[in-house]
């Protein structure tokens, strides 16, 4: 796994070591869990030693606790993932772009099996570094792992947007759980000059990854330098969006047509960002037919509107139902052409500031404030 993360380039060489000297598996549960049709299904050690050991060396999150541990779906399976191993080359390129260096001390947000933590560790010396984690079982389980694989780390059970106040501040902080609304306490935590890593995410689009540098005002300006997708902090879950729930009033829904494909709205990676800051509350379901046909649902799961379009392979005009006090497709449209309008610009151009009292995002130039 190592060389195929150094080969792919997203291990850089400053990590490579640490990444050797800790082993993944030893900080996987003896039970996680995969996607299979729709549920997530236990798949334990002890059932094939081979299988599970596989899945601690692709190169893919590994699900370590469905809904907060207590498996939610019939016989014993589970709904939302609620903790996981990242992905290894997202924490190879998270590592990177942290920009920290031996000595330096750390705090981690989102400790879950604790391998990032070990990792951090193991690079940055004993005692640098300290992680909160929500979940007291998943807190626990790390503690073990750290303590076993001989790296000394703080490991906090608690809500990781408060920060740790008692070990501030901290050179550099990595989040490893999304926010919507970034916590200050991030800022004011970090010393001046240093860096915050945050995975950024809106309703209807997961995620970006931001790197903060803190002013000596508490205050943090980013930029988004990578497209990460991760779970969000547990006050900021929000609603889940199902179509058995959420979706009713077909017959009377308000019928209309746009020729603007769904793809280039939906499914490439600068609009979909841009839209997301448009349009709060607004998340996205597709379903597929076995024609290739595909239908798409814009959900708010809070007022309860509804919107969806359907696309047939070659057709050049497609059916929207919109229903509910919003008409999420034409907030959608709108809003892909906002973006068309300002010159389609690309990730790397939008920036998010976060102060004591607010938080605010801005294109090319912090000067360049947009309201949305
Ligand atoms: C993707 S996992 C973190 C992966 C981890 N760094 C690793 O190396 O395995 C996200 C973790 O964030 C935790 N989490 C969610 N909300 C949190 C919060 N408010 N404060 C601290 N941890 C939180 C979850 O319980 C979960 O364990």
């Amino acid at each position: 796994m190592v060389g195929d993360l150094a080969d792919s380039g997203a291990l850089h060489p400053d990590w490579r070591a640490a990444f050797e000297a800790v082993p993944r598996h030893r900080f996987i549960p003896d039970t996680v869990w995969v996607e299979k049709e729709d549920r997530l299904t236990p798949v334990h050690r002890a059932d094939g030693e081979q299988a599970w050991l596989e899945l601690c060396y692709s190169n893919e999150a590994v699900i370590t606790q469905v809904d907060d541990g207590v498996p939610a779906g019939p016989g014993q399976t589970g709904r939302e993932i609620t903790s996981s191993a990242s992905r290894p080359d997202v924490v190879a390129l998270m590592l990177a772009a942290l920009e920290a260096e031996p000595g330096m001390s750390v705090l981690e947000i989102g400790t879950g099996t604790g391998w990032n933590a070990a990792l951090l560790a193991e690079r940055l010396g004993p005692g640098n570094v300290t992680s909160v984690e929500v979940d007291p079982v998943v807190a626990d389980q790390a503690r073990r792992a750290l303590r076993e694989a001989g790296h000394h780390v703080t490991v906090a059970v608690g809500d990781g947007a408060a920060g740790h106040p008692s070990s501030a501040p901290f050179d550099r902080l990595i989040a490893t759980v999304a926010a919507d609304r970034v916590p200050p306490a991030w800022a004011a935590q970090t010393r001046p000059g240093g860096r915050v890593l945050v995975p950024w995410a809106t309703d209807f689009h997961n995620g970006a990854l931001v790197a903060f540098t803190v002013d000596q005002d508490a205050t943090m300006r980013g930029r988004i330098v990578g497209n990460v997708a991760f779970m969000r902090l547990r006050d900021q879950r929000g609603k889940r969006a199902s179509l058995e729930r959420n979706v009713h009033g077909v017959a009377q829904a308000r019928r209309t047509f746009t020729d603007l494909h769904p793809y280039p709205v939906l499914g490439e990676y600068d609009a979909s960002l841009a839209i997301g800051l448009k349009v709060p509350r607004c998340k996205l379901i597709v379903t597929h037919a076995e024609d290739g046909a595909y239908t798409v649902w814009l959900v708010d799961p809070w007022s309860g509107s509804w919107a969806s379009l359907d696309h047939e392979p070659g057709a050049e005009k497609y059916p929207v139902r919109q229903s509910g006090e919003r008409n999420l497709w034409q907030e959608v449209e709108d809003a892909y052409r906002w973006w068309d309008e300002l010159d389609r610009p690309t990730a790397d151009r939008w920036g998010l500031t976060v102060s004591p009292q607010d938080q605010y995002v801005w294109l090319d130039t912090k000067k360049n404030r947009i309201n949305v």
